[in-house]
């Protein structure tokens, strides 16, 4: 299930995802200053009343960046990740947003699995865009127009 009402008490919950998923994880502070700006979207995929996934995402003007979508790794391969990207289409659609954009790791294979499955499309690199280590970033697009 996907909850796109989530409250700032599930900040914690969506930071611990973070936690879990990345190395340079958000924190619960960073979580909810991103749900009370404006054109956020804060995102959750639900098993059984506990979250084990989330999305974050801000729109401004007519487009929408996402900055990250993961799932605990016990609940991968589920659809959860697709289930949230279709809840953020469908919000992107509302608010009139034509483009959706993001930036991943070159060597991110599930990720990059993900983006393309769902229709993203290859834009562009960034070289030696991320450190920690040094890598490029892929810039993919999804057009909604
Ligand atoms: C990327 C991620 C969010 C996918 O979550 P998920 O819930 O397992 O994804 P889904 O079950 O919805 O899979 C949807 C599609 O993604 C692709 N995919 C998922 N895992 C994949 C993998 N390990 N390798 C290649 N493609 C993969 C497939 O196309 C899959 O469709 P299919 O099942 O029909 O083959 C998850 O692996 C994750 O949390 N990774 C760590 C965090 C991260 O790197 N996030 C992205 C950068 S912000």
């Amino acid at each position: 299930m996907i909850l796109t009402d989530i409250t700032p008490d599930s900040a914690k919950a969506v930071a611990e995802v973070e936690r879990v998923c990345f190395t340079d994880p958000w924190s619960e502070d960073s979580v909810l200053s991103l749900y009370k700006s404006t054109g956020s979207i804060v995102l959750a995929a639900c098993e059984k009343g506990n979250i084990v996934g989330a999305l974050l995402a801000r729109c401004a003007a007519d487009e929408c960046e996402l900055y990250r979508i993961a799932v605990l790794p016990q609940y991968r391969g589920k659809g959860y990740a697709l289930d949230m990207l279709g809840a953020m289409k469908d919000i992107c659609r509302a608010r009139g947003i034509n483009t959706v954009y993001l930036e991943v790791r070159r060597s991110n294979e599930p990720a990059i699995g993900l983006y393309t499955r769902f229709g993203f499309q290859s834009a562009g690199v960034r070289k030696n865009y991320y450190s920690l280590p040094d890598e490029d970033a892929l810039i993919y697009l999804l057009k909604l127009t």
